[in-house]
């Protein structure tokens, strides 16, 4: 037998295990092994790419107090890693993903991916080609074809998938389905999404480059840059401020929209839009001319994005994103003693009908109902309470994750999950068309007046027609070159 199919052999052990589990043959798990035993099938061996940060905490909710096992840990900064390594005493450490996932492929059976996110699709991707389950951060990816093409292969390698939108399981996004559903705010016409992101330094000089900190080699610094664009270490890139170059990064759209856009995506049913346009904030440091960065994401942004008619809503709908402190006004319906969205109005969502509107904060917090003349609905205690999994860290996000990866794909809790890549792959591509309009709107073309003096033509600050299925922009060839990316040599998508 092959290494893939002994690792695959596991896999399928653990489905007929789970199914053992679930009634079809009763087995007592004394019989199996005696006190303290605990059944190879109750126990997923995870790995980690990205220990550190985010990664430090879904590697511990997936093993979720030792119902799951941690074999592996990767992470090229092994001070960033440090709390993982201590906790997680018997995993093997590796700096190159590649290496682990082609060592341990006959041990590992699902991974958690936290890493920056030009690091996702090429990761997702390998793990799932030698058919291990992905959990997957926000956003799903770097850019739009990746996103679509991790989707697909999920379905190609019949593998559990879910992204790290922890708010998708927050039973608030349910309650506001079924107000929708219940069509107590009519048809909705407008959605109003923000953010307080960037809280790190961006729309600044690209960086120069500094020596590397001694715990850092050369090598680990070239792992980290992966199959983005080499560019010298410096500490406006690592740990975490990498967010703000599009070399590494998706900016304050890319880290929050995945959370914040995800509540009207799920309660409209939404699906690829079809028009989207922006304007960015800019920075003067001289008189008159403004600061022109086109390596790194913009100090705030507006983006507009148009969607048709869907199952459940009779009218196109306008998206409207503000990041950088910007928010939208506040509507009459809501009392005007109420925040918008969350405490501080940092962050929110409002859906607005014809009848009514629905409003949220981040992870699908605090949902609330306003109508005109009418008391506001809010989410009672017993309804999260009703719900089975929900109080465990980040709604149990990560751990139906593992519960579905062990039923295997296909059954009943994987299509119970609430962002694997079927829903979190579209959701993703149209989080990421802002990005797109973003990057063209700082296209820029040199040309000379009639005076013969040297001019800017900003060609790209247009309003960009998108054809979903295809990936493309239809009115502007130019915007097509951020749909995509070119991989450094030596790392590939597929
Ligand atoms: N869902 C959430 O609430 C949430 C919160 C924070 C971050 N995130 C997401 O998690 C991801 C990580 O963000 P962060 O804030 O933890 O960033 P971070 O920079 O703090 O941590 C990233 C970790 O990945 C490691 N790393 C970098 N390149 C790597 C590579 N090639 N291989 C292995 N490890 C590598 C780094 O050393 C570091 O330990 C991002 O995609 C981010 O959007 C999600």
């Amino acid at each position: 037998m092959d290494k893939k199919q002994t690792n695959k052999s596991r896999r399928g052990f653990l489905k007929n295990s789970a199914m053992m589990g679930s009634g079809l043959i009763i087995v007592p798990r004394h019989v199996l092994g005696g006190k303290g035993y605990t059944a190879p099938s109750d126990r997923l061996h995870l790995a980690a790419i990205g220990a550190g940060g985010k990664g430090n905490s879904d590697i511990r909710n997936a093993y979720n107090d030792g119902v799951n096992k941690v074999v592996a840990l990767c992470d090229v900064d092994m001070n960033q890693a440090k709390d993982s390594i201590k906790k997680f005493k018997k995993a093997k450490v590796y700096k190159d993903f590649r290496v682990m996932l082609e060592e341990m492929r006959k041990d590992i059976d699902a991974v958690t991916i936290s890493t920056p996110d030009h690091i996702h699709g090429v990761a997702a991707m390998t793990a799932m080609e030698l058919g291990m389950h992905v959990y997957v951060q926000k956003p799903l990816t770097h850019n739009i074809y990746e996103a679509r093409q991790l989707t697909e292969a999920a379905r190609k390698h019949k593998v559990v998938t879910q992204m790290g939108n922890q708010g998708a399981s927050n039973p608030g996004q349910t309650l506001m389905m079924e107000w929708m559903q219940k069509g107590l705010i009519g048809t909705v016409h407008t959605v109003e999404v923000w953010t307080n992101r960037p809280v790190w330094p961006q729309g600044i000089p690209v960086p120069k480059g500094q020596p590397l900190p001694d715990h850092l080699s050369k090598k680990d610094w070239d792992l980290f840059v992966g199959p983005a664009e080499y560019v010298d270490y410096d500490p406006l890139y690592h740990p975490f401020k990498w967010r703000g170059w599009w070399n590494f990064g998706t900016g304050a759209l890319g880290d929050m929209g995945c959370h914040l856009i995800d509540p009207p995506f799920r309660v409209l049913q939404l699906g690829y839009p079809t028009e989207v346009e922006c304007s960015v904030g800019q920075i003067f440091k001289r008189d008159w001319t403004p600061e022109h960065i086109p390596e790194g994401c913009p100090p705030s942004s507006k983006v507009q994005i148009k969607f048709p008619k869907t199952a459940i809503n009779d009218s196109e709908i306008m998206l409207n994103w503000y990041d950088g402190g910007m928010r939208p006004f506040h509507p009459d319906v809501i009392p005007v003693e109420d925040y918008l969205g969350e405490p501080g109005n940092n962050n929110g969502v409002l859906m607005i009908g014809d009848k009514g509107i629905i409003a949220c904060g981040t992870y699908g917090r605090d949902p609330k109902l306003y109508r005109k003349g009418e008391e506001t609905l809010t989410m009672s205690e017993e309804y999260f309470d009703s719900f089975a999994h929900t109080k465990l860290p980040e709604f149990g996000h990560q751990i139906a994750w593992t519960e579905a990866c062990k039923a295997g794909f296909d059954s009943k809790e994987h299509k119970a999950l609430t962002s694997s890549f079927d829903y979190a792959g579209p959701l993703n591509e149209t989080v990421l068309m802002g990005n797109l309009a973003i990057r063209s709107y700082a296209l820029k073309k040199e040309k000379l007046d009639k005076q013969g003096r040297k001019r800017s033509d900003f060609h790209g600050r247009k309003k960009l027609l998108w054809d979903g299925e295809n990936m493309k922009v239809t009115n502007f060839e130019d915007a097509n070159q951020f749909v995509g990316r070119t991989y450094r040599d030596g790392w590939k998508l597929i």
